[in-house]
């Protein structure tokens, strides 16, 4: 008798835990797959609903999610309505690669918690500051719209980590006013040229970015002053005729990017020679695909040197010579003919070396002297 009363207390108690836990169960749950994960503070619900050819937003996930996975589907603007029901939760959503061009305020603003947002391949029609007002947002990606009001991003306050597609050709001077972001990486896809004080507001902030315009014409000299905390520089720039030599380094200048520790530079035509003057800690650099290629002043601790695709033609003795510690060298594809036997003097510590995709016929027999001991062959 106890025990089949045990039991039924069990059998009553079973829905209402169930209720508690809002009926959540590792695996398939509906269309889409359920998990739990440890996350940094406490156990994190992920629901997965990536490429399930999903037209509109479900409304029998377990309420309770962290992480929302809702890329690769055919959402459409009219289809988020139901995010209402996970708005209690939900820390993460992604949206990538739907057809979403408009988002509703309110729906957004029902997301009370949500830190990351990835719109990745869905072009909105237009952006104000309405659209964020009410979020927190640490991270979002891949926001792109036809047309970003100058206020946009002035709500983002705790905003650390932005990438954005600008669709339109004019770009604001202010559209990034009061961002605190660490990481930008932006892609102007119309525009030719972009307003000189673009970044700075990163002055004590912004440690990476990255420049995507495949129209732009130029940089602004100056468009890279005060970053001083910048680390990391990406510059991709098919029609950018040349960079000027103080973008860096100005010797009036006290506040200047000098502490880069990777640049890239990727299809900018021509560079100047002594574009890395200055720099203090550079390790990593990037040159590919530049047709004009002058014999560069490279700093000393340079690691890793890549000019793979760039017209290098010939390598005279003084280019590397000073580069001790570089570890990596690519000049894959670079228009080489000949090397010299002193081309590589002073390379002591190289360990990779690519030649490939040159139309080199014979090396030189010394060439390899300064790092025979260190070469990988
Ligand atoms: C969902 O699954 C895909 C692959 O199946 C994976 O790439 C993605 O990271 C997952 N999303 C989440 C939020 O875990
Ligand atoms: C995307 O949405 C627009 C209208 O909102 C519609 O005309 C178009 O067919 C949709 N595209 C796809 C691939 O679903
Ligand atoms: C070689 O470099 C050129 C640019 O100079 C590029 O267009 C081409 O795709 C590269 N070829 C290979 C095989 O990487
Ligand atoms: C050199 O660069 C080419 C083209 O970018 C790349 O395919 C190759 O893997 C690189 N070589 C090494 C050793 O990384």
């Amino acid at each position: 008798m106890v025990l089949s009363l045990r039991i039924l207390i069990v059998l009553l108690l079973l829905p209402l835990l169930s209720l508690a836990t809002q009926q959540w169960t590792d695996g398939a749950c509906g269309n889409c797959i359920c998990s739990r994960k440890r996350g940094n503070y406490e156990m994190e619900y992920v629901v997965n609903c990536t490429g399930k050819d999903i037209k509109s937003l479900p409304d029998n996930l377990p309420r309770n999610i962290h992480r929302l996975d809702l890329s690769f589907n055919s959402l459409g603007s009219s289809s988020l309505k139901n995010l209402e029901l996970y708005g209690n939760d939900l820390m993460s959503l992604s949206l990538a690669s739907n057809n979403v061009t408009i988002i509703n305020t309110d729906i957004l603003s029902s997301l009370r918690h949500l830190e990351e947002l990835d719109l990745t391949g869905n072009v909105l029609d237009y952006i104000d500051d309405r659209l964020f007002f009410a979020l927190n947002l640490r991270k979002l990606s891949g926001i792109s719209a036809k047309m970003f009001h100058r206020s946009a991003f002035w709500k983002l306050v705790s905003l650390e980590d932005l990438s954005v597609i600008f669709e339109q050709k004019m770009i604001d001077e202010n559209i990034f006013k009061n961002l605190q972001v660490f990481h930008l990486d932006v892609t102007f896809r119309y525009a030719k040229e972009i307003p000189i004080s673009l970044f700075h507001f990163g002055t004590n902030t912004l440690t990476r970015l990255t420049i995507d315009g495949p129209l732009l014409s130029s940089l602004p000299n100056g468009i890279f002053d005060g970053l001083t905390v910048l680390k990391t520089l990406t510059i991709r720039g098919g029609n950018i005729r040349w960079l000027s030599n103080s973008l860096f380094y100005r010797p009036s200048a006290t506040s200047m990017p000098l502490h880069l520790n990777k640049i890239s530079i990727i299809g900018v035509k021509s560079i100047p020679r002594d574009l890395f003057k200055g720099q203090l800690s550079l390790k990593f650099t990037t040159l590919k695909n530049i047709e004009d290629i002058p014999p560069l002043d490279l700093p000393v601790q340079l690691d890793n040197l890549d000019m793979s695709g760039s017209n290098v033609f010939r390598v005279s003795p003084d280019v590397f010579m000073k580069l001790t510690n570089l570890r990596e060298l690519n000049l894959s594809n670079s228009s080489l003919t000949s090397l010299e036997s002193e081309s590589f003097i002073g390379l002591s510590s190289l360990s990779d070396l690519d030649l490939s995709r040159n139309k080199i016929v014979t090396l030189p027999e010394k060439i390899f002297e300064a790092c025979r001991y260190t070469l990988d062959f």
